[in-house]
């Protein structure tokens, strides 16, 4: 039998463009995190021209080098090229994103992340085969780092003044000192914030990695905070204590290998009226609903990060980054919560609230 396929010219130009601005994405990404290690964009961020003989002096770099790194910039579109002077602008809008790591749009630390995150490659391609996975710890430093940084600039935005005041009595009881259980913290962005700003409260942060959980120890003390803020290494169904009036999994609860047995433990250490809080990547429930700018990045993290590392993990859930409300809510359900709301939601995460019935 012979199959004839027809090939539509038009079709296929257009795809050869889009793939030839995706290669050149896939080649950027390095170089943008590279000239964030380099401070080229902050040395950039007075929004002047500059040549790339200056942008070297102020950076201590090679002209040579950074000639060629600004006209990959350009020609990205992160930069732009003034002919006229032969000279680079980086825009004040480009550099609250690339520039800045106070501002609320700081994408920079993404591809911190992002670039860490594909260092897995090889070692992918042997368990798309083999089915293992690959943990959390396992991964490039530069992951754990940027997930801190990139997070934390979201936390800083959002977890203080929104998500925590949109939990049922949890402002109340964390202003007239609770107990509060971080799952999964990292490097303790989340705890930290918690505890700055209730300073009544107790906060512990629990992590299976112990590399994560010695610099949660440190970036307490630096913060002022270690008289209230403690860290221990414990998987999300084995931590101790119990009267958490909350226990929160930030960025956590999809990683997991067993959520369904974690959200169990957290209704078990809840105190009375206590509250579980899950804040997720934003997804809709249906692979359809995620397919856009801000799901391609989440299932991107999701197949070299999140779902590897839950393989990796007894139980094997796999949720994946764009889990969605419908399995979160499922796995709160089958872990013993009767009460599971949206508390809130923003362009980035999903805010999910349990409590017991
Ligand atoms: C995406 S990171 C989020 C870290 C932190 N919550 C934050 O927002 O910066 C996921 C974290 O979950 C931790 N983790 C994964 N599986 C775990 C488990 N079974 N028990 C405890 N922590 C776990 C990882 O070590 C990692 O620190």
């Amino acid at each position: 039998m012979t199959i004839t396929t027809t090939i539509d010219e038009r079709k296929l130009e257009e795809f050869v463009g889009h793939v030839a601005t995706e290669l050149g994405a896939a080649l950027n990404a390095a170089l943008v995190t590279l000239g964030d290690e380099l401070g080229l964009y902050r040395a950039m961020a007075d929004g002047q021209p500059v040549t790339p003989a200056d942008l070297a002096t102020r950076t201590g770099t090679q002209e040579r080098y950074v000639r060629e790194w600004l006209n990959v910039q350009a020609a990205s579109g992160f930069v732009l090229y003034d002919a006229a002077i032969e000279a680079y602008v980086l825009p004040p809008e480009h550099a609250l994103v690339l520039a800045d790591d106070t501002s609320p749009v700081s994408m920079i630390a993404d591809f911190e992340g992002a670039n860490a995150a594909v260092a897995v490659r090889e070692q992918l391609v042997e368990r798309f085969v083999s089915g293992e996975g690959v943990g959390w710890h396992e991964h490039h430093h530069g992951l754990w780092h940027g997930t801190e940084r990139s997070f934390g600039i979201n936390y800083r935005t959002h977890l203080v003044a929104e998500w925590l005041p949109a939990l049922h009595g949890v402002v109340a009881r964390l202003q007239a000192g609770g107990l509060v259980a971080d799952v999964g913290c990292g490097h303790g962005a989340s705890t930290i914030l918690m505890a700055q700003a209730f300073p009544a409260s107790r906060f512990v942060g629990f992590d299976y990695h112990e590399a994560s959980i010695a610099t949660a120890r440190e970036r307490a003390a630096e913060a002022g905070v270690a008289d209230r803020v403690s860290f221990e290494v414990a998987g999300a169904a084995e931590y101790g204590g119990d009267g958490y009036d909350l226990v929160a999994f930030f960025d956590s609860f999809h990683d997991l290998g067993d959520p369904v047995g974690a959200a169990r433990h957290a209704a078990q250490v809840l105190a009375p009226d206590g509250t579980c809080v899950l804040v997720e990547p934003y997804a809709g429930d249906r692979v359809e609903d995620n397919l856009n700018p801000l799901g391609r990045v989440y299932y991107g993290f999701s197949t070299l990060v999140c779902t590897p590392g839950s393989l990796s993990q007894p139980g094997r859930a796999a949720l994946g980054t764009q889990a969605g409300e419908a399995r979160l809510r499922e796995a709160l359900q089958a872990g013993g919560f009767g009460t599971v709301r949206r508390a809130a939601e923003t362009p980035l995460n999903l805010v999910l609230e349990a409590r017991l019935p």
